[in-house]
């Protein structure tokens, strides 16, 4: 069976040459980049080029980004670190949103119950947060914001640019999670004025298992793995120097290419639109029009026209090879449905009914057509009245 990959928010195949760049480490240079002796000094001087690499994709100096094991550990790093610094000085408040990725909103609400108070600024019906409602949360105790860039799952881009002014304008860090945004769109520290910033190499074709954390040269924040002196105290643990050089190399390569990427993507993503509309009436579309990542669309089938189940559509379409996401999350062997469908105004069961299909550089018309024709198909055999066959 011919397999067509429309999930590429969850993760891109590796690019054949960060394969080969890393291949050439992993066979080569296995010193330990804090050693002395003449391997560890060639381990760290490629770890440094990569790290250079990386800094330079997101505009940030070289003594600004620490590697870390991905976007997770980024994000976890940047709360707890922020907040334990913040709580030194008196500050134990923390302003986000309810639609951040779970890397972000389980760290948070840990802190929650370790003492800190949470202010969850609103979204709008299309996940997007309201500058001016960040700058009303503000106070002397907040010890931090922290607000996503753009949305992993309906693919809303926020104006961090703007929040960034406000809280910097307060003296507080913002922390902004951009990992889904990476290598999608232009991510630069300085354009978009954040203090921390959380980026990931497997979402851009680089390998999984490495990302970093940028920290604002006089941001106030703890480390976070204690143990050895590496990435300047910041993050113990000897460093994996392949994986270093994959997402160094990802990052090169995802500059090079992010304006032809962009725009493949852009067409390709308004072909699928139309093709939806064409084929299913009334669906919804989830996120904002025009403010989001280019390759994500998110669609539900609204539950006052039909009951449809999204797991379930999900699995017909693997069994037809088209490998796409549906909007819940399984906590606890349960489904849930999504807590941002459900922030954006959808109702539970609407939620449930939810399909996100998220493009790449390798999608092609053909396959999108592909798919929509099997959702017909697999639409029409779940529902029972045929109202959106
Ligand atoms: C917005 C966002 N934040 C954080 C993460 C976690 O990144 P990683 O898979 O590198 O841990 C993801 C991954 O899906 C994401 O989309």
């Amino acid at each position: 069976m011919n397999r067509i990959y429309l999930d590429y928010s969850a993760t891109t195949p590796l690019d054949p040459r960060v394969m080969e760049a890393m291949a050439s480490v992993f066979a080569h240079t296995f010193g330990n980049a804090s050693s002395v002796h003449s391997f560890g000094r060639e381990a760290r001087t490629i770890l440094e080029g990569s790290r250079e690499s990386v800094a330079r994709s997101i505009g940030a100096r070289l003594d600004e980004v620490f590697f870390t094991s991905g976007g997770t550990e980024a994000d976890n790093h940047a709360i707890k670190g922020l907040a334990a610094a913040g709580a030194r000085k008196g500050k134990n408040e923390i302003v986000t949103s309810t639609v951040e990725h779970h890397a972000v909103l389980l760290p948070v609400e840990a802190l929650q119950k370790a003492g800190f108070d949470v202010k969850f600024v609103p979204v709008d019906g299309f996940g997007r947060v309201d500058p001016a409602d960040v700058k009303k949360s503000l106070g002397s105790k907040t010890a931090l914001v922290s607000l996503m860039y753009a949305n992993n799952e309906i693919g809303t881009i926020n104006d961090i640019r703007a929040i960034g002014a406000i809280a910097r304008e307060a003296g507080i860090p913002l922390h902004s999670d951009t990992v889904q945004a990476a290598g999608k769109i232009a991510v630069d520290v300085n354009e978009l004025n954040v203090d921390v910033l959380s980026i990931s190499a497997h979402k851009f074709y680089g390998p999984k298992g490495i990302g970093a954390i940028y920290i604002r040269k006089g941001t106030q924040i703890d480390s976070f793995v204690q143990g050895g002196a590496q990435e300047s105290n910041r993050r113990a643990g000897t460093e994996n120097v392949p994986l270093a050089v994959g997402f160094a190399k990802a990052s090169e390569l995802g500059q090079e290419s992010l304006q032809h990427n962009l725009s493949h993507v852009t067409v390709l993503k308004d072909h699928l639109r139309n093709l939806l509309e064409s084929q299913f009436k009334g669906l919804l579309f989830n996120g904002h029009p025009t403010d989001c990542l280019p390759h994500i669309l998110n669609i539900s089938f609204d539950s006052s026209v039909a009951e449809l189940d999204g797991d379930a559509l999900i699995m017909g379409m693997d069994l037809k090879g088209v490998a796409v996401t549906s909007g819940s999350a399984c906590t606890s062997g349960s489904l849930q449905a999504s807590h941002v469908l459900l922030a954006i105004g959808r109702n539970e069961q609407t939620a449930r009914s939810t399909i996100r299909f998220s493009l790449g550089r390798d999608t092609t018309m053909q396959e999108l057509d592909f798919a929509v024709a099997a959702l017909k198909e697999v639409v029409g055999r779940a529902q029972k009245a045929g109202i959106y066959g």
